[in-house]
Parts: structure tokens; sequence; C-alpha cells
């Protein structure tokens, strides 16, 4: 089987899964954050920008040993984060895509939180599904070691777990959706991070609509400015940042989890069906740790 995100960071068009990914790098600004290979024996970045390599000395935090916080600093996002802050802070509105487990959801909005980017708004992170919404931000709040409902909250249908003092609030897209109705200048948000904006539900589509409106609004109406970040493991950037002024596309390179890569020795008339199979035969076969 070959990995849906075989083309990050591979340059021009790659065929994976037998789609033609065609990021067309050579046409857009696009930077790379690379990682080295063994991202949980090396502090070493190695940073790669238009062409240009440096290797930046990443400090280790002198945090408790707890195992949340061990199992954080191992994920690529947070290995980059210093870097990533930076276009954020520079950026009104970004794409990232990074490998799926890299820690987009669970990091992004903490981090800048820590820097307290998002002032005295709050920050958004949509989800297309309620499952996903809710256990994130469980994780998130005990990753900050904080209640959740207080700092870090969540809202989906017939259920707000949140408090004026949240500030990383996870909601389904369906329910910014509904915030939007009510205020679609979304002003209590001066972050908004629509998260897997390749499933491309209804509700996601229309706010992509909605914050690009709230954005050009509120720097109209000389309101706290609203930064815009659109998260993915994959997707058609070229169409998103078109949509999106150009906006800079940021991939992170760098896989939380080691992946090898077969091939099947015959054609797979139902790929679907293949799939599963093989699905179910690394259920099987392969030991769990
Ligand atoms: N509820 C949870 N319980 C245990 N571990 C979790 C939980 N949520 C996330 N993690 C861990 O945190 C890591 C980062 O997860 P995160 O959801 O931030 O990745 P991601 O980059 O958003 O992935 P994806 O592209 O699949 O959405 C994962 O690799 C996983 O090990
Ligand atoms: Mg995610």
């Amino acid at each position: 089987m070959d990995s849906k995100y075989a083309s990050v960071g591979m340059g021009n068009s790659v065929k994976s899964n037998g789609l033609k990914r065609k990021h067309a790098v050579e046409n857009i600004k696009v930077k790379k954050i690379k990682l080295s290979n063994n991202v949980s024996t090396t502090n070493n970045i190695k940073v790669e920008t238009n062409g240009r390599n440096n290797v930046q000395e990443d400090k280790v935090v002198n945090e408790p040993t707890q195992d949340l916080q061990e199992a954080r600093r191992q994920l690529p996002v947070y290995m980059v984060r210093n870097r990533l802050l930076e276009e954020i802070k520079k950026n009104d509105t970004m794409i990232l895509i990074g490998e799926t487990g890299s820690g987009k959801t669970t990091q992004i909005p903490q981090l800048i939180h820590e820097q307290r980017i998002e002032g005295h708004g709050a920050i958004a992170v949509t989800q297309p599904r309620r499952v996903a919404a809710i256990t994130i931000a469980l994780r998130v709040a005990a990753e900050m070691n904080t209640e959740i409902g207080s700092i870090v909250g969540y809202s989906v249908r017939f259920e707000d777990v949140t408090s004026p003092r949240t500030k990383v609030k996870y909601l389904t897209d369906g329910m910014l959706l509904r915030e939007a109705i009510l205020d679609p200048l979304l002003k209590k948000y001066s972050v908004v991070v629509l998260d897997e904006a390749h499933e491309r539900t209804v509700s996601t589509d229309v706010l992509f609509g909605i914050v690009k409106l709230a954005q050009r609004d509120r720097n109209e109406q000389k309101l706290n400015p609203l930064k815009v970040i659109i998260m993915s493991a994959t997707m058609d950037v070229d169409s998103f940042r078109k949509y999106f002024q150009n906006c800079p596309v940021i991939y992170l390179e760098g896989r939380t989890f080691p992946v090898t890569i077969y091939h099947s020795k015959k054609k797979q008339e139902d790929y679907q069906y293949a799939a599963v199979c093989t699905i179910f035969q690394l259920h099987a076969t392969t030991p769990a740790k």
C-alpha cells in the first residue's frame, strides 16, 4: 500500500494511491519545514526555506517529566513550534499541511495560546465530527493540566462545555456556523482554525466564505483582526490558496509513527475490498506494542 502523504515535500507531481497529487509547488510560495527522520532522538531541526538550509537548535523546555508532556515533545509540530509560531504571527491567513498524527489539531491551538497570540479573543478550532471535537478537547485539557470547560472547552450540538474563561474552543463546523448566524463577524474569536479542510463538508465550505468576509469587514471597521488557519493532512492547496488571496502554504514534514510502504504484487480490481483485507490482515498479524 502506498501512503496518501507520499507527496509531502517531494516537489512537483507525485502519483499516490493512483491519484495524481498536484501541489504545483513551482507555482506557489511554499515553505517546507523539514524534520530529521528520527524525530524521537533529535532536537536539531532542519529548516528549509526556498532552497536555503539552516540548522536550528531547538531548546528543550524543562517541563515536568510527565508522560503527556513527553509525548507532546515528540510530536513533529511541537518540534518546529518556534518556526510555526513565527509564521502564524506574521500571516493573517495561512494553510498548514502536515502528516496525520503530527500534532496539528492538538498542538497548534495550545502553542498559539501559550504565546497569547489570541489576545483578548478566543481560538476556535472546527472539526467535522462531534466525537472528534470532544475527544480532542479532552486530550488538550489533559495536556494543559486544566479542567475541561475552563481554558479548554468544546461545543457540539446539545452540549456546550465552555465558560467565559475558555480560550481554546473545539467545536463542530456546524456549531461555528450557528454562531456566525448570530454574529457574522465572529467577534469573540481572534483566531479561527478550520481543520480537516479537505473533507469539504457543506458547513466548512460555507465557513470559508464567512471567515473571509469577517476578516475583511473587521479590518474595514478597525476591529481586532481575525487570523484564519486552514489545516489538513492532505488537500488540493491550489484552489484554497487562490480563494484566500494567495496566502502562504506551509508543509510540515515529519511523521509521528514509522510508515512502511508495501506494494501489491497483483493489480487490484476492487481497491476498497483490498484495503479492508489489508487492514484485517495487519490487525490479525501485527502484534500490539
Ligand atoms: N484522545 C487522544 N488520546 C490519546 N492520544 C491522542 C489523543 N488525541 C491525539 N493523541 C495523540 O496526539 C498525537 C497528535 O494528534 P493530532 O490529532 O494533533 O494530530 P493531527 O496532526 O491533527 O492528525 P490528523 O491529520 O489525523 O488530524 C497523535 O499522534 C496521538 O498519538
Ligand atoms: Mg487533526
